[in-house]
């Protein structure tokens, strides 16, 4: 088993217990959570008027927390874990990209969502970590009924289940 960096971005939490359950279930496995200094609203409405201005926007929100390039060079893997939002990865995921070193990482998209596919958010994470290898991504439904179907997909999509 690579070392593993799970790092994820959650607003309602499916992403998060995803990602919880992963790091419980992969051994040597370290946990990131993709945290902003701002807060989202709790309404969806609101959240989704704040989701939409900061892409328009291209903004690159500030995280909370920050790992170092030589805390990330020690990994030879990372699955991303992130809700789409507006049609792409929330752009906080992008300000991590890019204030990481990626290069010689094998990374792997896993995005939830309500029916929007993981293509554009695979080609947005491309222009964040051009140096990254970055796997076709894994598209998994947000509903809280598929959480265990949701981890034995990313575990088929790691390789590590037939
Ligand atoms: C601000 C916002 C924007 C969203 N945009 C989309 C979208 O464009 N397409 C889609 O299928 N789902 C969209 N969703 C639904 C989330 O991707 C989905 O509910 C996901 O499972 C939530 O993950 P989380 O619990 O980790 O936040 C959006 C949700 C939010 C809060």
């Amino acid at each position: 088993m690579a070392d593993t960096l799970i790092a994820y971005f959650s607003w309602s939490g499916r992403s998060a217990a995803l990602a919880q359950k992963l790091y419980r279930n992969l051994p040597g496995s370290s946990l990131y959570h993709i945290a902003t200094k701002r807060s989202y609203a709790k309404h969806f409405v609101s959240c989704a008027a704040q989701a939409a201005a900061e892409k328009k926007k291209n903004e690159r929100p500030d995280l909370q927390t920050h790992l170092s390039g030589k805390q990330v060079m020690k990994y030879d893997r990372m699955i991303l874990i992130y809700p789409i939002w507006c049609g792409t990865c929330p752009m906080a995921v992008r300000t991590f990209l890019e204030g990481i070193r990626t290069e010689r990482l094998d990374l792997f998209p896993v995005a939830l969502s309500m029916k929007t596919d993981v293509r554009k958010s695979v080609e947005d994470i491309r222009l964040s970590a051009p140096k990254a290898a970055v796997a076709e991504g894994l598209r998994l439904s947000g509903k809280k009924s598929g959480e265990e179907e949701a981890y034995e997909a990313v575990m088929r999509y790691l390789g590590l289940r037939d």
